[in-house]
């Protein structure tokens, strides 16, 4: 048992209690934003001549050291100290002697894993936000490529209305668009600098808390030392973030296992993306689509946890804040994991082009636009719906399509059908026609594949100078 604060206690911790109490084995995580985080304050602490140039010239040279050390595998993190923080004060202690207990001056650990967290997930949102944007990069160009893939759009997953893949894949581009705009905001919410807010008063020292704002990236300090160490929002409204994320790649991953089945055959997942079955020989089984839409529920689970846990502390500080790391970081993981190997999965996948565009055809989707057809021949819209109706009972009985109906049977139902039906309701012109922006059109894609492209083209990250390097500036 190591900890920091012994001092007014006559007995030792209760093992258990140690155990039940210590957040090292899953703060480790952080300990890279700790030791950065600590660096700052020390050439805050100097600047403003409350350690000397020595010894800020020693904490900074030792925590450098200590975090080369664990990154290089030659010093681990030992289990033995109750948090990443005690672990740090303790190596600086035990390489600077008197020095080392100085690191800790005009701070709490309370302002301290405030910061740690705040860096780490800011960290995590600017690599989730990559790999969107890797996802966006994929769908962009297949989309380009499938301009004129016709497929059946579905409503209620019954086959409605002709579209292309462009079109389909396009309703996702928009949704993993937003899902970075999501991001973007929440960067620019949380980008606030939660140290020297203290154990919750702020302290007496005269620390410049724009100075170590600076020194680690953040627009400035936070305003309500209070708030500073109790607000977990940014983390809450992240987690609800990539909790969008995740539904988004789970119904994604559900169409995706749809088109793969054997009905409908619309897809094949490459081998690389695929699993076998142990006794089955012929299966070949879209595990990656099923364990990404399953592990969003874990997603979900941690933003839960993390509100459940808010709702009832009072301020400040209360150890269940503890509690918003573990789950956290399990979904920044499981989100990052899902977007990679969902994009490898979609960049390899096979699209089955011949068969999409024969179920489109086959599933009476044109039936709108063959009532339209009538209504542009004077025919009341709700008379030609009905007519529209027979006409698809009577092609069901027969096993046809709409348009494999004879015209002399088409005039027999209504005078008004001529020849130039059959190029009405054709695949082609029903996708063509429809041109409205937003539309699967190809005139209508085209202009909306030049907006896309165009805003793949920036990146709201250029701005960032500070964090590119993910590493403190050398003020
Ligand atoms: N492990 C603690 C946490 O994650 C660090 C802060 C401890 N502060 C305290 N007053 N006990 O919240």
């Amino acid at each position: 048992m190591a900890q920091l604060w012994g001092g007014r206690f006559t007995k030792e911790t209760d093992q258990l209690v140690y155990n039940f109490n210590a957040s090292i084995s899953f703060d480790k995580k952080f300990y890279k934003q700790d030791m950065e985080g600590s660096i700052a304050h020390v050439k805050m602490l100097g600047k403003q001549g409350i350690l000397t140039g020595q010894e800020v010239e020693g904490l900074v040279g030792a925590l450098k050291g200590i975090l080369h050390e664990v990154e290089e595998g030659t010093l681990s993190i030992s289990h033995e100290y109750e948090d990443i923080h005690s672990f740090v004060e303790a190596e600086l202690i035990r390489r600077l002697g008197d020095t080392g207990k100085k690191l800790h001056t005009g701070r709490s650990r309370n302002d301290q894993v405030a910061l740690d967290m705040r860096m780490f997930t800011r960290q995590e949102l600017l690599e989730t936000d990559g790999l969107l944007k890797e996802l966006l990069h994929v769908l962009l160009a297949i989309m380009e490529q499938n301009l004129d893939t016709y497929m059946p759009g579905f409503t209620h997953l019954q086959k409605a209305q002709p579209v292309t893949l462009a079109h389909h894949l396009g309703a996702y581009f928009e949704m993993f668009k937003r899902d970075r705009q999501r991001m973007e905001s929440i960067y620019h919410r949380m980008n606030y600098c939660p140290l020297g807010s203290g154990a919750l008063a702020g302290t007496t020292y005269p620390l410049d808390r724009q100075y170590t704002a600076e020194l680690t990236g953040f627009y400035g300090p936070t305003l309500n030392s209070m708030d500073g160490v109790s607000d977990r929002d940014y983390l809450i409204e992240f987690l609800s973030a990539l909790s969008t994320v995740m539904m988004h790649l789970s119904r994604f991953s559900e169409e995706i296992i749809i088109w793969n089945s054997n009905e409908y055959q619309f897809v094949e997942i490459d081998d690389a993306y695929s699993t076998g079955s142990s006794i089955m020989p012929q299966k070949k089984n879209p595990d990656i689509a099923e364990l990404v839409r399953g592990k969003t529920g874990r997603v979900y689970g941690a933003m839960v946890s993390l509100l459940t846990t808010m709702k009832g502390i009072p301020l400040a500080y209360n150890k269940d804040m503890q509690e918003d790391k573990e789950f956290a970081f399990d979904a920044m993981d499981t989100v990052k994991g899902c977007l990679a190997l969902f994009t490898g999965m979609l960049s390899t996948m096979k699209f089955q082009k011949g068969n999409m565009e024969s179920s489109a055809k086959n599933g009476f989707t044109n039936a709108t636009d063959a009532a339209d057809y009538l209504v542009n021949h004077g025919v009341p819209f709700r008379d030609a719906h009905g007519i529209v109706g027979q006409m698809v009972l009577c092609c069901i009985e027969k096993g046809i399509a709409i348009d494999e109906l004879p015209l002399e049977e088409l005039k027999d139902i209504s005078p008004v059908f001529q020849e130039d039906f059959y190029d009405a309701v054709s695949m082609e012109t029903c996708v063509r026609k429809r041109l409205t922006i937003g539309a699967p059109g190809q005139e209508a894609m085209k202009q909306v594949l030049a907006l896309e492209k165009e805003y793949l083209g920036s990146d709201w990250k250029a701005g960032l100078k500070e964090w590119e390097v993910g590493l403190l500036r050398d003020v």
